[in-house]
């Protein structure tokens, strides 16, 4: 495991954004896992500033999203198909096609499988984005989950429908289930790049990445895979 130390959260979306970035300019035609949630905005932002300048050509990269609500069509404004466009996608030069998120109206039946599928076709992804929750989990994949699982269907967590619950109209619209890339879709990709700031992370950083490997630690995991690098701020890392 790589540790890089950022001062900020501004600190830390710069040296993120420059990891992405050299990915794209060694391998123009990358597949780059992508990441919703607050901690990635920072560095979405600054790779749309750059790609305004110039100096990143997103025209032969293709992505490949962690997780989607289930039962939520990509027109609804918390889906993560939305989210994403709306923070990075409108703004860049990225073919339509070569965007992927999973399907929230697919069926349960086959959405992980083909999930999977189109990844391999894309050739596997070079480089993994991810956060992590306050309980440690990576993509929807909640403490307990398995190790050896693909894209999949979760039920979601009674914390994580009561804490999304502010973005919906009530909690009964919020999505009971997700799909969601398994631990081993991310632990296949060649590059895992972890963002994380604010010190309310940083007890979990502590027990994911300098405590032991444990499925209750969904994102400890990670100290297995060969080319893993954590940015933190300094307040995410001030308990190590
Ligand atoms: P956050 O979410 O970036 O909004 O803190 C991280 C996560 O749940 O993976």
């Amino acid at each position: 495991m790589k540790l890089i130390r950022a001062t900020d959260y501004q600190d830390m979306s710069r040296k993120a954004a420059n990891i992405i970035s050299a990915q794209i300019i060694m391998k123009p035609n990358a597949v780059i896992g992508l990441a919703t949630g607050s901690t990635p905005l920072g560095l979405y932002a600054q790779l749309i500033d750059w790609y305004r300048k110039g100096d990143i050509d997103f025209s032969q990269v293709t992505t490949v999203n962690l997780d989607e609500y289930r039962g939520l069509p990509r027109t609804h404004d918390q889906s993560y198909w939305y989210f994403m466009h709306k923070n990075l996608f409108d703004h860049i030069n990225i073919k339509p096609e070569n965007v992927h998120v999973p399907n929230g109206m697919a069926s349960a039946e086959t959405a992980g499988a083909e999930y999977d599928a189109l990844i391999e076709q894309a050739g596997g992804i070079d480089l993994q984005l991810l956060g992590i929750g306050s309980d440690g989990h990576i993509g929807f994949n909640e403490p307990g989950s398995a190790f050896e699982l693909g894209t999949h269907c979760v039920d979601l967590t009674e914390k994580t429908i009561s804490d999304n619950a502010r973005f919906f109209a009530s909690i009964d619209e919020v999505p009971k289930q997700a799909y969601t890339m398994g631990i081993k879709s991310i632990m296949q990709a060649r590059k895992v790049l972890m963002v994380v700031n604010g010190v309310n992370k940083a007890e979990i950083v502590r027990q994911a990445f300098f405590g032991p490997v444990t499925p209750e630690v969904p994102a400890s995991i990670l100290q297995m895979h060969p080319d893993f690098t954590l940015i933190g701020d300094a307040e995410a890392l001030s308990h190590i």
